[in-house]
């Protein structure tokens, strides 16, 4: 057994990538402490022992959660991220994502915590127009979520100057698969990415829609860069670890730098479950890009990180354990 590393405050622990980031904290032998309200996160997700049941928006319970015991450093996923829900209703979007973080930033300054990891994403970039993409990239998010994050990032430079509060950001393009050992994965309600949803099309029988078959790429469909969540996961432990050696704030692009198709997706989904998936096309989503791929080397490089389990097959496969976890 590993000794006891520092304590790390997790928010948002109970959903998709803040669940299977606490599982690697704790196997890497780290302390952890989970903060979620539970208004999308999954109560069975976390251990009762390490949730505390507090809103982003309450200062003062953030607070006293952390400086219950000393916290070494915050990783902040508690957020929507639900693009099209973004466009209907933003002011949701602008007070949990961004009045929720500055209450969060704001007590950490008061219990004289300084070291946060920030989940970002892809969508900070909007309609790039390189690809690969690198972090110095053009930030023109196309929508309401995209800006949610990137007023973070900015929030978090100037927390930087004035408090000395270091920040990494990762910036994730599509979070996909699920705990090898099965232990998390995702569910989300309504669901709206694209792998769980091919086998919802699996299970009932019923056609799912594939947005746009004439975008400039190969085949017609749109290109994605997966990115296993287990080393989505290993991307905050490595950068917990830049923070507490004292290393800088910075901002990191957390992809694997190869993009598959929907149609490329389609054909991994039916080989590893054996199943047709029922579809047809559809129009083009709004604001969806015809191709995100990202460049990592800036995390490959200074951190160290390098993807392993992001292989199609092993992402498709583990997310297909996880959807089949109770049948
Ligand atoms: N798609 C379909 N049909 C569906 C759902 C998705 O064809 O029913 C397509 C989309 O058009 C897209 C691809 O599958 O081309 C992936 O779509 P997802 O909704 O799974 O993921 P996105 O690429 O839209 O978004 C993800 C995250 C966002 C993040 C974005 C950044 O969900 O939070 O990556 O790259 F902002």
């Amino acid at each position: 057994m590993s000794t006891q590393k520092p304590l790390v405050l997790v928010t948002g622990g109970a959903g998709y990538i803040g669940s299977n980031t606490t599982l690697q904290l704790l196997d890497a032998g780290y302390d952890v402490v989970v903060v979620d309200n539970l208004s999308r996160g999954h109560r069975a997700a976390v251990d009762p022992e390490r949730l505390r049941e507090v809103d982003l928006l309450d200062t003062d319970g953030l607070y006293r959660v952390l400086t219950e015991r000393p916290v070494a450093a915050v990783i902040h996923f508690a957020a929507f991220i639900a693009v099209g829900e973004s466009m209907k209703t933003p002011e949701i979007y602008f007070r949990n994502n961004l009045a929720g973080t500055l209450s969060l930033l704001t007590a950490m300054v008061r219990a004289g915590v300084k070291n946060i990891v920030f989940s970002s994403t892809a969508a900070v970039y909007g309609m790039p127009d390189v690809s690969p993409i690198p972090e110095s990239a053009a930030k023109r998010p196309v929508n309401a979520y995209g800006e949610t994050k990137l007023m973070v990032e900015t929030m978090l430079d100037w927390f930087d100057r004035i408090h000395h509060l270091r920040g990494i950001c990762l910036r994730y393009f599509n979070a996909s698969g699920a705990d090898p050992l099965c232990r998390a994965g995702e569910s989300h309600e309504p669901e709206t990415h694209l792998i769980p949803l091919m086998f919802e099309a699996i299970r009932s029988g019923k056609p799912m829609t594939l947005f746009g078959e004439d975008y400039p790429t190969p085949d017609g469909t749109c290109i994605r860069d997966y990115i296993h969540v287990s080393d989505l996961a290993r991307a905050h432990i490595v950068a917990v670890e830049s923070l507490l050696a004292g290393g800088p704030s910075n901002r990191y692009n957390v992809g694997t730098g190869t993009g598959y198709s929907v149609m490329e997706v389609v054909a991994a989904v039916e080989h590893v479950t054996g199943s047709p998936v029922p579809y047809s096309f559809g129009p083009r989503r709004d604001g969806d890009p015809p191709s995100l791929v990202a460049d990592s080397s800036r995390l490959q490089g200074e951190l160290g990180w390098k993807p392993v389990d992001s292989d199609l097959p092993r992402i498709v496969d583990t997310a297909w354990r996880w959807f089949n976890r109770d049948r």
